[in-house]
């Protein structure tokens, strides 16, 4: 499983690059709109960092306009990824696209079906997310689950990329049914190392090497 960070944070892209296991970046508008930046200059910045697809969002609803604005956000560096919403427009967009070699992320995935044209129409990602179907009430991963077995099906290469992210749970679920990428906020990257009992076990260990250390006059552990 491929994991990105969910950000446009570029500290937060950072840290999370120094970790040694992030795949990729996804952006959206929300997500700029945070950090009050200039969106070209961010994905420069983003792409100097990291080499994996890094999926920028257009902003217009209507097909010659998403093809037109996707334009200047290609030639920013070889791994932008286009982002467009799963609408007809985005649908017609997303093939004229692909047929041209961009790669495309169809993002607001929220049922199958729209996981299925998207897919004919030769997306290279698709974005189910998952926490806003919890969010009213329904169960996100079953969108999942939906989309694994309609793309084995039918060997689609379209790749599933979990969105939405809230919690680790999320992620266990993703890994067990076989989504191909997941995006995550850095909060939820930071606990997939948390354990308590990993801190409690090594403090302890540290503890009791001290205590030989001390016995035999040398420097404590972990100085
Ligand atoms: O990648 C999509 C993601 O940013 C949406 O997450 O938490 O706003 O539903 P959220």
């Amino acid at each position: 499983m491929q994991l990105y960070i969910d950000t446009a944070n570029i500290d937060e892209i950072r840290q999370a690059h120094d970790m040694g296991v992030l795949d990729g970046v996804t952006t959206n508008p929300s997500l700029v709109s945070k950090e009050g930046v200039d969106f070209h200059d961010r994905l420069q910045e983003i792409c100097d960092v990291v080499k994996g697809p890094v999926s920028a969002e257009v902003v217009s609803t209507e097909h010659d306009a998403m093809v037109e604005e996707a334009e200047p956000l290609i030639q920013i560096a070889d791994n932008i990824v286009i982002k467009l919403p799963s609408t007809v427009d985005g649908l017609k967009a997303c093939k004229t696209l692909s047929d041209r070699g961009v790669k495309v992320n169809m993002t607001l995935c929220f049922q199958p079906l729209q996981a299925l044209l998207v897919a004919k129409a030769g997306a290279f990602l698709v974005s189910p997310f998952i926490g806003r179907i919890d969010d009213i009430g329904s169960d996100g991963m079953e969108l999942i689950q939906q989309l694994r077995q309609i793309y084995d099906n039918y060997g689609f290469e379209t790749k599933i990329l979990a969105a939405s992210i809230r919690h680790p749970l999320h992620l266990v679920q993703c890994a067990m049914i076989g989504a191909d990428v997941v995006t995550v906020p850095f909060k939820v990257i930071q606990q997939m190392m948390q354990h308590p009992l990993t801190d409690k076990g090594l403090a302890a260990f540290l503890a009791d090497w001290d205590k030989l250390q001390k016995a035999k006059g040398k420097q404590p552990a972990g100085v």
